[in-house]
């Protein structure tokens, strides 16, 4: 078991394939000019899947493929399906461009569940924020999936005076669409322009929600980082996800792989342990994940509330988003 000095078990693991993507949202990448990992420097499927076995071997029982966007990787597939063989729950993050291509091997792989991020209903404003046109397909592929039978998540990062007036039109849209939105905390990373008056909290999301809607909280399920509701008569449900005002960290179970083969013991952590390089040195791997997870922070979300240099200091400092995978 991987557990830490404060008892939490941690069995689901985030592994980014990518940190490249084919959309080019402000609030996730930096805004210099950026340079990619080289083909070099990403974990290749072979090492993947070994680096996944020893995970799995140490009790992770849920397996997420992020990225940047994992679908844009040339091989998502081949890695997908070396994933299925392992005794997980495998699922994915993904910006929805590519989905309509993935179907088959999804289901193959037993892929039950995906999150889709979209943050605007807006076409037009879908191009401002991802700087690309994509918007009708990422829709197209919304349905797609549920027709096709996937439970389908779709993942909206709410910041203020950009999209918070759309959070009552992803409500709507639950009415007759049975997705489950997750509205979600806007999160400071290196270079996304976070600034404190931009974080929509969870107490203005359900206000505003109240407004027009009735709406009853629904049965956490254990480890889950969003607070889920119900409105009656939708078929759709949604949730809020308050890792700036409303931490999660005492339950947490989750360990990040990045794309170049570190483990991340914490979304906000700046330490980082190569795992690829002694694994291309053919040495020990293990003892890495076990000292890493012995290092975990007690908590480093919810610190919304601290003075914004201490967040620069401790939280800010990370790396971008694009190359975490959230
Ligand atoms: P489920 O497994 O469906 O519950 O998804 P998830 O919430 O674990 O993953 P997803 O990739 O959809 O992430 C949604 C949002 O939650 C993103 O903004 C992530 O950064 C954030 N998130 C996911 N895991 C953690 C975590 O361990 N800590 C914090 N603070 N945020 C997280
Ligand atoms: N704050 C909150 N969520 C973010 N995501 C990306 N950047 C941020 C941020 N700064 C979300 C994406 C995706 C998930 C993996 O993380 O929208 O759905
Ligand atoms: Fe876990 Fe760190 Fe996220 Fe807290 S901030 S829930 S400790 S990953």
């Amino acid at each position: 078991m991987i557990v830490d000095k404060h008892h939490r078990v941690h069995n689901y693991l985030r592994i980014s394939l990518t940190d490249n993507c084919n959309l080019r949202c402000f609030y996730c990448m930096p805004e210099d000019e950026y340079d990619f990992a080289t083909a070099e420097q990403l974990m290749q499927p072979a090492e993947i899947e070994t680096l996944a076995r020893l995970f799995v071997d140490q009790g992770i029982t849920k397996i997420r493929l992020t990225g940047g966007e994992p679908l844009v990787r040339k091989d998502a597939k081949e890695i997908i399906r070396r994933l299925a063989q392992l005794p997980v729950t495998l699922t994915l993050t993904t910006n929805g461009t590519r989905l309509h291509d993935f179907v088959d091997v999804l289901k193959e792989s037993r892929v039950q569940s995906v999150n889709i991020s979209l943050d605007t209903l807006q076409a037009d404003k879908f191009q401002l924020l991802t700087k690309r046109d994509h918007f009708a397909i990422v829709q197209q592929n919304i349905q797609l999936m549920i027709e096709q039978g996937f439970h389908v998540k779709v993942n909206m990062v709410v910041m203020r005076d950009v999209n918070d007036a759309e959070i009552v039109d992803f409500i709507a849209w639950t009415k007759n669409t049975p997705v489950h939105v997750r509205f979600i905390e806007f999160m400071p990373f290196t270079g996304n322009r976070w600034t404190s008056n931009k974080v929509f909290t969870m107490e203005e999301i359900l206000a505003v929600v109240a407004e027009q809607y009735d709406f009853i909280p629904l049965k956490p399920e254990k480890n889950e980082t969003a607070k889920k509701f119900m409105v009656p008569g939708h078929q759709g449900t949604f949730a809020v996800i308050s890792t700036m005002s409303a931490h999660f960290c005492g339950d947490c179970n989750r360990i990040r792989l990045t794309a170049d083969g570190k483990m991340k013991n914490c979304l906000f952590s700046k330490d980082e342990t190569d795992l690829l390089t002694p694994l291309r040195l053919n040495q020990p791997v293990l003892p890495l994940i076990h000292q890493s997870i012995a290092t975990k922070a007690v908590q480093l979300g919810g610190q919304f509330t601290q003075d914004y240099e201490q967040l620069q200091a401790e939280i800010i400092q990370n790396r971008s988003m694009i190359t975490i995978g959230g």
